[in-house]
């Protein structure tokens, strides 16, 4: 691979040059710049210094007591070269500085004490992805479902809007995080692989190993199972950033299904969502039980995507939506209907509704399908809100 030219920006003297042994060290890099503060403005010197160096990676430290500058430097780096590839380096401790260098526009984040070989693995990523012609733009949307309450339906939402997905755009896959994933048994899919192999090789990863670990429905829909025992080894939240960097650089769409998962994970993954479908139903424990989540979430920084979807829903006397939205703090987003027999016979024989067309509750997944990608008309593709493109 051709040697890449870097810039370090460090306000961190013993980082700074730390950081410059290390990207020598890796023999596929060359630092051509340090810089020992964070651009403020545009067109302050230090972007003026960036510029003129027209490094292909410019590597960010972030310090743990100052993360804000840094993170604002990313953003306008970003801005100011959208071809140069920004490498974030900080503590994993913080998934939300994590998160938040990410959205400005940062498409690595390397854990400090950072090593040679981080750094390679790294710069092998960034050339192999360079080598694939990866596109401005082409980057998928994440929709998350997460349940109030265990048993409210988030898979049965998650399956059949990804079905949804798959038969209208292609290109979907679906993520199962649920602490025992059961997408595949209503699917009636036999996957050999789950997210944790997927999770335990990302050092290693690329577009085909990805692909390897997907199972691949009748539909063309790709499932990343879920853990088939109940107590896995939970992956890092930043193992989670790089396993979703990747999916949404190969899929279009990403349905995550999130179930009865209330943990650092399931907030860093709303928090990376275009919207969080929380699943609830009509009843008084539910609501409460989605107002708690809701508040879970919005701590993590996912609230304004929290969307709610009634699920079981009928119309009862004195029930009323607004005020359902306001007791959760939530907008509706649907209504599923209560549809008992056609729902648990679909899980039971592993055909989901969506594949029974012309049915009330497969139109209404059809909907709901329509409603969250009204918006997405091919050329408004590149307006993607997670990660900036690279
Ligand atoms: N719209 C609906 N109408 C009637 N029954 C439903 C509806 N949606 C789901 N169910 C029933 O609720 C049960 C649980 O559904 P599902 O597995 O989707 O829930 P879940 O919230 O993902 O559960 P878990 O908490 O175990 O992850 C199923 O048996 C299904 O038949
Ligand atoms: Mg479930």
């Amino acid at each position: 691979m051709a040697e890449l030219s870097v810039v370090i920006v460090a306000t961190d003297n013993e980082q700074r040059a730390l950081l410059q042994v290390l990207v020598d060290g890796t023999s596929v890099a060359r630092t051509v710049q340090s810089c020992t503060s964070f651009p403020m403005a545009t067109g302050d010197p230090v972007v003026r210094r960036v510029l003129a160096a027209n490094p292909d990676v410019i590597l960010v430290d972030i310090p743990a007591d100052n993360a804000m500058q840094a993170l604002r430097g990313i953003e306008l780096l970003r801005e100011e070269m959208p071809d140069g590839a920004i490498f974030a380096i900080g503590i994993l401790k913080q998934p939300q500085v994590i998160v938040n260098a990410m959205r400005a526009g940062a498409r690595e984040f390397i854990e400090r004490p950072t090593t040679t070989t981080d750094l390679l693995e790294a710069f092998v990523r960034l050339a192999s992805s360079q080598r694939r012609g990866r596109q401005e733009g082409l980057r998928g949307k994440v929709f998350s479902v997460i349940n109030a309450k265990g048993g409210n339906g988030a898979t049965t939402v998650a399956v059949n809007l990804a079905l949804g997905l798959q038969s209208s755009f292609g290109q979907t896959a679906l993520v199962d995080l649920a602490p025992l994933g059961h997408a595949a048994l209503h699917m009636n899919m036999k996957p050999v692989f789950t997210v944790s192999d997927a999770t335990r090789n990302l050092h290693r990863m690329d577009a085909s190993l990805l692909e390897s670990y997907m199972t691949r429905h009748s539909s063309g829909l790709q499932l990343l199972a879920g853990s088939n025992v109940p107590a896995s080894v939970d992956p890092s939240t930043a193992d989670f950033v790089r396993l979703f960097d990747m999916l949404v650089s190969h899929y279009r769409y990403i349905v995550v299904d999130g179930s009865s998962r209330f943990d650092a994970a399931s907030r860093l993954i709303a928090s990376l969502s275009e919207t969080v479908l929380l699943v609830a139903c009509t009843d008084v424990a539910s609501l409460w039980s989605a107002a708690r989540v809701n508040q879970y979430l919005a701590e993590g920084g996912g609230r304004e995507r929290v969307r709610l979807v009634l699920n079981r829903f009928r119309k009862v006397p004195g029930f009323s939506e607004a005020e359902a939205e306001a007791a959760v703090g939530a907008k509706l987003l649907w209504r599923v209907p209560n549809q008992y027999f056609a729902i648990s016979t679909a899980i039971d024989r592993g055909t989901p509704v969506m594949d029974q067309r012309n049915s009330e509750i497969a139109r209404c997944f059809a909907g709901l399908t329509q409603e969250l990608t009204r918006n997405d008309v091919e050329v408004k593709r590149t307006a993607w809100s997670l990660f900036k493109s690279v």
